[in-house]
């Protein structure tokens, strides 16, 4: 399984690492030339890769780890077997007024999957700040850990990004559906919370 990041600001570079430390294949990507990722692949293990943002998204997986509003300029043609990882979020303050989201009429990954024309589509990681989450990280030590909200219409994608989000050392609580993923968005409980599996499931009904 190989795992392309789009995105080589905060998120990109925590998630490569983590990635990288429990050995898997990465190639991360940015606007700019693959020569300018010199620095970033060299704060990562040797699994990490500097690509194109199109050589990214051709991995089994691929994770967005850019700002909402980049959205319509990222590719729409992924392999239909690609899983991809929505770590994104709307703010409206930097991502322009989109009134539909305001209005929770459609989640912010429902958009995701609807540009990608997939429903492999798995919201992660968006609710945790990257300043935290290598310490938080827990790969040896499957007591006590912290919890991921997932959600996706697709079970095995969902099986997939669990199983990934396990072997980097967190837990999961799959919240549903995307259309179920309001709790995790930025203006929701789950924004920013860090707490173990039950704390999270209590959380959501805050
Ligand atoms: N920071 C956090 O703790 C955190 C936690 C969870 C989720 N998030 C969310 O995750 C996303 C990324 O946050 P961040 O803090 O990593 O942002 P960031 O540090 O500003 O990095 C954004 C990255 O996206 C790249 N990018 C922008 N437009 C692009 C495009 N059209 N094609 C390819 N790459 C593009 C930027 O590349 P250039 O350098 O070329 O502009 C940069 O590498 C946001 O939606 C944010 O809300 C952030």
């Amino acid at each position: 399984m190989t795992i392309g990041i789009i995105g080589s600001g905060n998120v990109g570079r925590a998630l490569g690492q983590l990635f990288s430390h429990v050995g898997e294949q990465v190639i991360i990507s940015h606007r700019h030339g693959v020569a300018s990722l010199a620095p970033v692949i060299a704060e990562m293990r040797s699994t990490v890769e500097a690509g194109t943002v199109a050589d990214a998204a051709k991995q089994d997986i691929v994770v967005l780890a850019v700002p909402f509003n980049a959205l319509p300029e990222l590719p729409t043609s992924v392999d239909p077997k690609t899983i991809i990882i929505d770590a994104t979020n709307y703010y409206p303050s930097r991502d322009g007024d989109q009134p539909a989201l305001a209005a929770h009429q459609v989640t912010s990954s429902e958009l995701v999957a609807k540009h990608f024309g997939t429903k492999k589509v798995v919201k992660a990681f968006n609710t945790i700040a990257m300043t935290k989450i290598r310490s938080l990280a827990k790969p040896s030590q499957p007591a006590g850990r912290i919890a991921i909200p997932i959600a996706g219409d697709d079970n095995a994608a969902k099986q997939t990004v669990t199983t990934l989000i396990k072997r980097i050392g967190f837990d999961v609580v799959d919240l549903g559906s995307l259309s179920d993923s309001y709790p995790a968005q930025a203006d929701g409980p789950l924004f920013l919370f860090a707490g173990d599996a039950d704390q999270v499931r209590a959380q959501v009904q805050h």
